[in-house]
């Protein structure tokens, strides 16, 4: 009955069974394993680019690790200002680049090209000012809005005109491409994306994100950025493992389709339901609904875990999120709904 996260959930069987099937004998330690050397072949075949997978073991570390690599501690990464970068990493991404994170407003989490251009072209290059040289945007973003490749495209232009580097925060890369049922090259490299925490953990894995260069001369020296940071696993054979699982056989948009098809379903549903506003369209596997409050109190008696506040429900949903759950939220909503 928990919607209050894609975490709280368990693992995707095919992900615990390469586990224990990756359990078996030695492995050199460190990422010099078979598995994590297959890692680099099917994510360029997956992306149609030749890349470098390094994996870790949470978003933050793949995000404050990929930001270290594009921003001097004399430089500025550009962002949504509600990004998770921006204020749920305990600075992790100042920490391990030594640079400022500069924020930008938007809508549903985006930012948009034009006001990337007006923070960049009225930038004044006096030594002592910070030196913008990334951009970090979410893909899905924190409130499960995506961008298309265009938009990407889009921001990566003007980026790419101030010799910024694109990094992507693909925490729910997943579902953003269930959604927009695109080749990941498309969202990414071919967008102009030169650096992506490819998240998996939100979306089956038991903890596994990666840094991908897309732009492989960024990952010159990141095997000592990632030791340093503690994420050099001894045996990341197992880590390496969990992702080789993922992506095969499509495991990962599978997941991501029956989240995304969870949450179209909730927001849809809930939409009719009198009293109940759905903000902006349910792209991902995440919904904002404006509840009337004697809902959203019945609903948590009811034992449905979820965030809400001012009357606003954050509602989160996973790979193995059940129908029948999903069909008694909205049952109970209604019935909540009712009682006046
Ligand atoms: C957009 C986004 N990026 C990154 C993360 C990764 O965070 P964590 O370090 O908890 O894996 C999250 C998790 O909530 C997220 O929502």
């Amino acid at each position: 009955l928990d919607f209050s996260s894609d975490n709280v959930t368990g693992v995707a069987p095919e992900i615990m069974e390469a586990i224990a099937r990756a359990n078996t004998g030695s492995a050199s330690s460190y990422g010099a394993d078979a598995w994590t050397a297959r890692l680099q072949t099917q994510f360029s075949t997956l992306f149609e680019h030749a890349v470098v997978v390094a994996p870790v073991i949470n978003g933050t570390a793949a995000n404050a690790l990929a930001l270290s690599t594009c921003t001097p501690p004399w430089g500025a990464v550009v962002c949504y200002a509600g990004a998770h970068i921006n204020g749920a990493e305990s600075n992790a991404p100042e920490f391990f680049s030594g640079g400022k994170m500069v924020p930008l407003p938007g809508e549903r989490g985006k930012i948009t090209p034009e006001s990337l251009d007006a923070l960049l072209g009225s930038a004044v290059p006096i030594l002592g000012r910070p030196v913008h040289t990334a951009i970090s945007i979410s893909q899905a973003t924190d409130v499960g809005a995506v961008y298309s490749p265009a938009e990407v495209a889009a921001l990566s232009h003007v980026a790419k005109n101030c010799n910024l580097t694109v990094h992507m925060d693909g925490a729910r890369l997943a579902n953003a491409i269930a959604h927009l049922r695109c080749a990941p090259g498309d969202i990414t490299w071919r967008a102009g994306v030169d650096v992506l925490s490819f998240g998996s953990t939100k979306n089956g894995a038991l903890a596994a994100e990666a840094v991908v260069f897309f732009n492989t001369a960024l990952a010159k020296d990141f095997e000592h950025r990632r030791k340093r940071s503690g994420h050099t696993l001894p045996k990341m054979r197992f880590v390496s493992a969990q992702l080789e699982a993922y992506v095969k056989d499509g495991v990962w948009l599978r997941n991501a389709a029956h989240a995304n098809a969870a949450a179209s379903r909730l927001g849809r549903e809930l939409a009719d339901i009198p009293g109940v506003v759905i903000k902006g369209s349910v792209d991902a596997n995440i919904v904002f609904a404006e509840m009337p409050s004697r809902m959203i109190e019945g609903l948590h008696a009811a034992g449905f875990g979820f965030f809400a506040m001012h009357g606003w429900a954050r509602l989160v949903t996973s790979f193995n999120t059940n129908d029948e759950v999903v069909a008694l939220f909205i049952e109970t909503a209604k019935h909540f709904g009712q009682a006046q």
